[in-house]
């Protein structure tokens, strides 16, 4: 099987157009650097607001740190891919199923997820969060294969952009892809508590002629039995499965409120052809659950007994 970070190119036939015909897009892997997200909420607005940040609520020893990699080093394969149908879209990106028929094998079937193309930050930022949370990808994560960048040339167009709009007006041209540990400051308060993103994400908050792309294990739909007629009242079991895989992120001081909820909650893919689950490193428990779209996580230095409670609301409002 080949290690999530066996891949240093992706060529993939159907993802952009160009005046060129035929010609399929290289897309190069991006390096994550560790210090790329900052810790929410932030510890200048901390500093600055000591009576709201109530310190009992926070770890003393500050957040959980990332867990060693059990990844070999980095890989310099070149993976050819063609596009295939499209699975669905959201805020941040369009997945469509890829093809890897013709590669070498040691793959699982895999998905991409093309950012928007004002969210190539938000795609970006939610690959730092598989790297962070490693230890739980194939546990209530998909696998991810890495982030891969082109910068779009004169006369490149990327037709999934134009095929899958978001009819909601909160994208568009102007738009500034935020970091979410970052949303709710002002430009103003931020210079002031003279805290900004890192450079990387600013960059890639306001490009538009860049594409990003996610490469992920496909997984399974959630069962409709879960989801009676998706009337957000799930069955009696649902709600302990849904606490236990959210929790899972919480060992690691993750959180994912701000998008939780049944469109971002899918199923462990049929193994085979997919791969076995793996028993969580903190709990020992085999989630059939998988979370996705971590766009929006943010990483907490907040006690665990805190994120464990807050989730029992949480989980309860959103399903
Ligand atoms: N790994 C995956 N396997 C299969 N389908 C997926 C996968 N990831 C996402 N999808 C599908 O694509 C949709 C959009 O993906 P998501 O990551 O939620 O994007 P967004 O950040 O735009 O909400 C999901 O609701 C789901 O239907
Ligand atoms: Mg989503």
């Amino acid at each position: 099987m080949q290690a999530q970070n066996a891949i240093a190119t992706l060529i993939v036939r159907g993802l952009v157009d160009s005046t060129t015909p035929h010609i399929a897009a290289h897309l190069e892997r991006i390096n994550l650097p560790e210090g790329l997200v900052d810790l929410y909420p932030l510890l200048a607005k901390r500093k600055a607001d000591p009576d709201v940040y109530q310190p009992r609520t926070f770890r003393p020893e500050g957040p959980p740190t990332r867990p060693p990699s059990s990844l070999p080093a980095p890989g310099s394969l070149a993976l050819n891919l063609e596009l295939g149908e499209y699975i669905g879209s959201g805020r941040s990106g369009i997945v469509f199923a890829v093809d890897t028929t013709g590669t070498h094998g040691g793959l699982p079937p895999l998905v991409l997820k093309i950012a928007r193309q004002e969210r190539c930050q938000s795609v970006a930022r939610e690959a730092w969060f598989y790297e962070e949370l490693e230890c739980l990808q194939g546990v209530v994560l998909p696998r991810c294969y890495g982030c891969f960048r082109l910068d779009l040339q004169d006369g490149q167009t990327v037709p999934a952009w134009s095929a899958h709009e978001l009819d909601d007006s909160d994208a568009g041209d102007d738009l500034v892809d935020v970091p979410a540990e970052y949303h709710g400051y002002s430009a103003n308060a931020l210079d002031i508590l003279d805290q900004h993103p890192h450079p990387l994400l600013t960059e890639l908050g306001t490009a538009r002629d860049c594409l990003v792309v996610l490469l992920l294990e496909r997984l399974a739909p959630a069962p409709t039995e879960w989801i009676p007629e998706r009337s957000f009242w799930l069955t009696e079991n649902a709600e302990p499965a849904l606490l236990a895989a959210h929790r899972e992120l919480a060992h690691l001081g993750v959180e994912t409120i701000l998008d939780i909820g049944l469109d971002n909650v899918m199923f462990a893919p049929p193994s085979p052809p997919g791969l076995p689950t793996m028993p969580s490193p903190f709990t020992g428990l085999t989630h059939r659950l998988r979370i996705i779209d971590l766009d929006l996580a943010r990483k907490c230095d907040l006690k665990f007994s805190f994120l464990s409670r807050a989730l029992e609301g949480w989980v309860r409002r959103a399903f």
